[in-house]
C-alpha cells in the first residue's frame, strides 16, 4: 500500500466517524426533544384540558373509565402495579389514543409514598379516580392484613399526596 492509498483510507475513516457521531447526536436530539414535549404535557395545566390520575388505571372498572376519559377529551394518567391487571388493557388504550398528551401509564405501588410524590410533582393533575384495590372477598378473609394495607393505607397516602399537591377531586371507588 502506498502512501496515497493509505491517506485516502485515513481519509475515509474520519468521514465515517464524523457522520456516525452526527446521526448519534441527532438521534439523541430527537429523542430528548419528543420526551420533554410529551412529558411537559402531562407535568403543565392547559386551559381547558382536565387531567385525571386513574389508580388502578389497568384493572377492569378503572380501564373502562380509562377510555370513557379519552372519549370524552381528558388528558390520562395511569397508575398500577399491575399486580392483578392487565398490561394488554393499557396498550389497546394507547393504540385508541396515541397522540401526546393524552395517555400515560406509570408502573407503580401506592403503598411506596415516595414513588406516589414524585408522580404528583411531575405531573399536573386536576382530579384523582381511584380503583387501585384488591377486591376478593375469601382473600380478604384469609390476609386481612394485606387488605387493610392496600385498601386503607395507601388509599390515605394517596390522599395525602393530593392535599400536599393541592388536587381536591378525588372519586373513589370502593367495595
Ligand atoms: N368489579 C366490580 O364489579 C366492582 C363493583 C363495585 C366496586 N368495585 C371496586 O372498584 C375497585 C376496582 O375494582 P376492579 O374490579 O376494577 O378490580 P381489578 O383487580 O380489576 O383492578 C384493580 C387494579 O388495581 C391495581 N392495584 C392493586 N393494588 C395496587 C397498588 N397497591 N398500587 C397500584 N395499583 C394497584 C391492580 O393491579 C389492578 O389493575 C375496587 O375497589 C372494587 O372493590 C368493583
Amino acid at each position: 500500500m502506498d502512501f496515497v492509498d493509505m491517506k485516502r483510507r485515513s481519509n475515509l475513516t474520519r468521514k465515517i466517524l464524523v457522520a456516525a457521531a452526527l446521526t448519534a447526536l441527532l438521534v439523541f436530539m430527537l429523542k430528548s426533544s419528543t420526551t420533554t414535549s410529551i412529558s411537559t404535557k402531562f407535568a403543565q395545566h392547559e386551559p381547558g384540558v382536565t387531567h385525571v390520575l386513574v389508580t388502578g388505571g389497568a384493572g377492569y372498572i378503572g380501564s373502562h373509565a380509562v377510555l370513557r376519559l379519552l372519549k370524552d377529551s381528558y388528558r390520562v394518567t395511569i397508575v398500577d402495579n399491575l399486580s392483578r391487571g392487565n398490561m394488554g388493557a393499557v396498550k389497546v388504550l394507547q393504540e385508541l389514543y396515541p397522540e401526546p398528551g393524552r395517555l400515560q401509564f406509570i408502573y407503580a405501588d401506592l403503598g411506596d409514598a415516595a414513588a406516589v410524590n414524585k408522580i404528583f410533582s411531575e405531573n399536573a393533575f386536576d382530579a384523582v379516580m381511584h380503583f387501585a384495590a384488591v377486591a376478593y372477598v375469601g382473600e380478604s378473609t384469609a390476609e386481612p392484613l394485606r387488605y387493610y394495607h392496600n385498601i386503607t393505607s395507601n388509599t390515605l397516602l394517596l390522599v395525602k399526596a393530593m392535599a400536599a399537591h393541592g388536587v381536591k377531586t378525588l372519586i373513589y371507588s370502593s367495595t
